[in-house]
């Protein structure tokens, strides 16, 4: 589901035309949609809505303060991996009570600060972290809340690079080795206090059964915990996939929900096939969705530079880099291109959008199948929302690209475009 629909031949996001965007802030420019991060946060909260639960918008994907600002007045909370995250969090307004502090490689600075601020809890993913975090936490006189992440070893069924939850992946702790984990904590670490258990099977997630397999298989571990060592919450990670291709026809008052069809694992789905094992917990809930919040949310606006026809490909290159949007090259990831003025022919080409970038990994599409473009026109890379502007780089020296975020008819400059100047902050000739 998402708000970007051709509108009297325009590409709009909600009621502002892209075109218009492009022209006045120049490329590449990202550009996210309030409405739709609200309608996704409203309805997975909807979906869970039988239990006792706190959705942690996973800030990785997307850690704009104005997304993080939207996120906490919707009552969210956060799931951060880092102190830098959780001091976008506050600075946006969102309450460190509300944030679980993930990650295998915490430091003793971001251990403090997290405590300092008071998150809910911190997930810990090794023996040797547990120690670590009760060490540190003696020292400042703090109670550190701890959950211990379990490694269920169930496939996701995800590109491997963004599977979590096997053995072989250095996430989390294994399956048959978590009671005696918590037992260890109990007996050996005073400065720890057991609130939760936490899972993550990956990310991009299509089909719900590995959820299920997952939660089927955790459940009763839970139960065991909660009993022993008084659980408040179980979280079931983040990872819910979305849907890359959409259509963007509108016209109708119902595009929204047309589009939410298309969605390849539903929320809807998701919720009624885990809300019935994970109510009889009688556990806070909580879940980490990240890409599912803000992914569709989000396009990247290019222009097209140059055609170049070579005798095997015909490359469209873009002002858009994998510096900005590392998606396509890292995971094979595939972003719908659009052109922002609607074609008004059927025709198509296959072409390779490429970016400047001298590094023949720099594309946004290869191979691809898209209405005619040529030079000067203005493209967008839909749904990238979610991992975009985060995993963008200044690689090339080439400086970070602007972020829009609209709100009905209002388009407000939330990160304003970097300057050469900015770049090169802090750097020294010696
Ligand atoms: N919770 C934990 C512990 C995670 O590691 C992640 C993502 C999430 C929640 C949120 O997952 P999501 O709901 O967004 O799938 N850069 C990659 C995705 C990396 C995901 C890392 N962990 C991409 O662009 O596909």
């Amino acid at each position: 589901m998402h708000s970007f629909h051709y509108s009297q031949g325009q590409l709009f996001c909600e009621n502002v035309s892209l075109q218009g965007l492009a022209q006045k802030h120049g490329t590449p420019l990202y550009v996210y949609s309030k409405g739709t991060i609200t309608s996704h946060f409203t309805r997975l909260d909807a979906a869970l809505g039988e239990l006792d639960h706190l959705i942690c918008y996973a800030v990785k994907a997307n850690s704009n303060l104005a997304v993080l600002s939207t996120i906490a007045k919707l009552g969210g909370g956060f799931d951060i991996v880092s102190a830098g995250e959780l001091y976008r969090v506050i600075k946006a307004g969102g309450q460190a009570g509300k944030c679980t502090f993930a990650g295998v490689g915490k430091t003793r600075d971001e251990i403090v600060y997290a405590l300092e601020q008071g998150v809910y809890c911190i997930n810990a993913e090794s023996e040797a972290e547990l120690r670590y975090i009760n060490q540190v936490a003696g020292e400042i006189g703090k109670k550190a809340p701890v959950a211990v992440r379990v490694n269920p070893n169930v496939d996701a069924k995800t590109h491997a690079k963004i599977t979590t939850g096997k053995s072989e992946n250095k996430f989390g702790i294994d399956f048959d080795r978590i009671g005696e984990v918590y037992a260890r904590i109990a007996s050996e670490m005073p400065n720890l206090e057991i609130r939760g258990l936490q899972m993550h099977i990956g990310s991009q997630l299509t089909s719900v059964d590995p959820y299920v397999e997952a939660v089927k298989k955790v459940t009763p571990l839970v139960e065991e915990m909660k009993a022993k060592y008084d659980l408040q919450f179980f979280s079931i990670g983040g990872g819910i996939g979305i849907n890359y291709r959409q259509s963007l026809d509108s016209g109708s008052a119902d595009w929204w929900q047309a589009n939410g069809e298309l969605h390849p694992l539903t929320i809807e789905v998701y919720a009624s096939a885990v809300v019935p094992l994970l109510k009889p917990l009688g556990l806070r809930i909580l879940c980490e969705p990240g890409r599912f919040m803000v992914g569709n949310a989000g396009v990247l606006l290019t222009q097209v530079l140059y055609e170049k026809r070579g005798g095997a490909k015909t490359f469209k290159i873009v002002d858009a880099g994998m510096n900005d949007l590392i998606r396509p090259t890292l995971y094979e990831g595939w972003h719908q291109i659009v052109p922002l003025t609607q074609p008004t022919t059927a025709e198509t080409e296959v072409v390779d959008v490429v970016g400047p970038i001298c590094e023949t990994g720099d594309y946004l599409a290869q191979n691809r199948e898209i209405p005619l473009v040529k030079e000067g026109d203005y493209i967008a890379a839909m749904s990238a929302g979610a991992y975009g502007f985060t995993m963008a780089s200044n690689y090339n020296t080439r400086p970070m690209p602007a972020e829009i975020l609209v709100d009905g008819d209002a388009a407000h400059i939330v990160r304003e475009r970097q300057t050469l100047d900015d770049v090169l902050k802090g750097e020294h000739v010696v």
